[in-house]
């Protein structure tokens, strides 16, 4: 990390790799790149851009959360490969979306220049729209599971994805771009809680879903994964004050230059960092809900502290 985002949370350090971490993230890339859509001619432009996004190399938080997750409820992380790529399909849609003109308009993504740039807006938005359909079919088609649990799974990544959910977040979300500091901190905290928080709530869900963890373990595990989701885009928010496009692949600086309603914005740098931390903590605290049967968790503690140490 090149600058400090403050705290001092500096267990298993941001940048150290985490070797759980590593194992799935490889294991969910194969999978992912073994992911061609279609054999029709007529789509090759359409799968192209497709996978140009998708495997862009993002960090892959979601699905590897979705496998730590099954693993700690006794699912082998390789079971839930489906429903991971699910999600990730959903966030790489909502990544080409966020960065259309008519949203955050921006030039790139994940270090290479974003779907409109490369393939012009119809085939970015149609690409985004395709990635939906395609992650209700893994879920559908390829995810093995009882029917309660592959409807339970479609439910919870659907609703995430809804009005209550992602979308909704980002609706509220640009409805305030140019109220900056303006932006009242419930507001901000609904934003940041629905836009990025509800899939990944839902990426820890579905592994918990899949995993047939009980009611009471789902819901520590949906609390845990809320407020590591509301950390993770206080934390973006501070990447965004606080590096260089180089570092992050993507815009820098541009939060502050369009206004947009951040926790850097209401809070200044070390409020946002303080309001980072105490979601981190909030997050480690609804683990602790989950030991009842010495159940191995350094692997989400990890990623707990991964996600706020984060460099990009
Ligand atoms: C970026 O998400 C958008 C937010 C929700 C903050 P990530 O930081 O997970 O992006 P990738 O997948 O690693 O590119
Ligand atoms: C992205 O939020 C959130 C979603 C795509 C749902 P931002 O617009 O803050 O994320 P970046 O900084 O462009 O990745
Ligand atoms: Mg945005
Ligand atoms: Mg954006």
């Amino acid at each position: 990390m090149a600058r400090e985002t403050g705290g001092g949370y500096s267990e298993s350090g941001g940048n150290r790799s985490l070797p759980r971490w590593e194992d799935h993230r490889a294991m969910f890339e194969e999978y992912l790149e073994g992911l061609t859509f279609s054999e029709e001619p007529q789509f090759s432009g359409l799968v192209e851009s497709m996978r140009y996004s998708m495997l862009a190399g993002g960090k892959r938080v979601r699905p590897t959360l979705c496998m730590e997750v099954a693993r700690v409820f006794g699912a082998g992380p390789g079971h839930v490969l489906p429903a991971a790529a699910a999600v990730e399909l959903i966030h790489t849609y909502s990544l080409i979306h966020d960065d259309l003109p008519a949203m955050d308009d921006d030039d790139y993504r994940r270090g290479r220049l974003t779907t409109h740039r490369k393939y012009g807006e119809a085939l970015a938005i149609l690409s985004g729209d395709a990635f939906f359909g395609e992650a209700m079919l893994l879920l559908t088609d390829r995810q093995e599971g009882s029917c309660e649990q592959l409807l339970e799974a479609v439910h919870e990544l659907a609703g995430a994805t809804g009005v209550n959910g992602m979308v909704g977040g980002q609706v509220v979300d640009v409805r305030n771009t140019g109220a900056g500091s303006g932006i009242d901190p419930e507001t901000l905290a609904l934003i940041h809680t629905f836009k990025t928080g509800s899939l990944i709530r839902a990426a820890a869900r579905i592994g918990a879903v899949l995993a047939g963890a009980a009611e009471g373990d789902k819901e520590a595990v949906s609390e845990y994964a809320g407020e590591l989701g509301l950390c993770f885009q206080i934390v973006d928010d501070l990447l965004n004050a606080t590096s260089t496009p180089e570092e992050l692949g993507k815009s820098a600086g541009s939060d502050a230059a369009r206004e947009k309603a951040t926790f850097v914005g209401v809070y200044g740098l070390d409020g946002a960092s303080r309001e980072a931390n105490a979601s981190l903590e909030r997050s480690l605290y609804a683990l602790s809900r989950l030991s009842p049967e010495e159940r191995e968790l350094s692997g989400l503690r990890e990623m707990a502290f991964f996600v706020r140490n984060r460099a990009r």
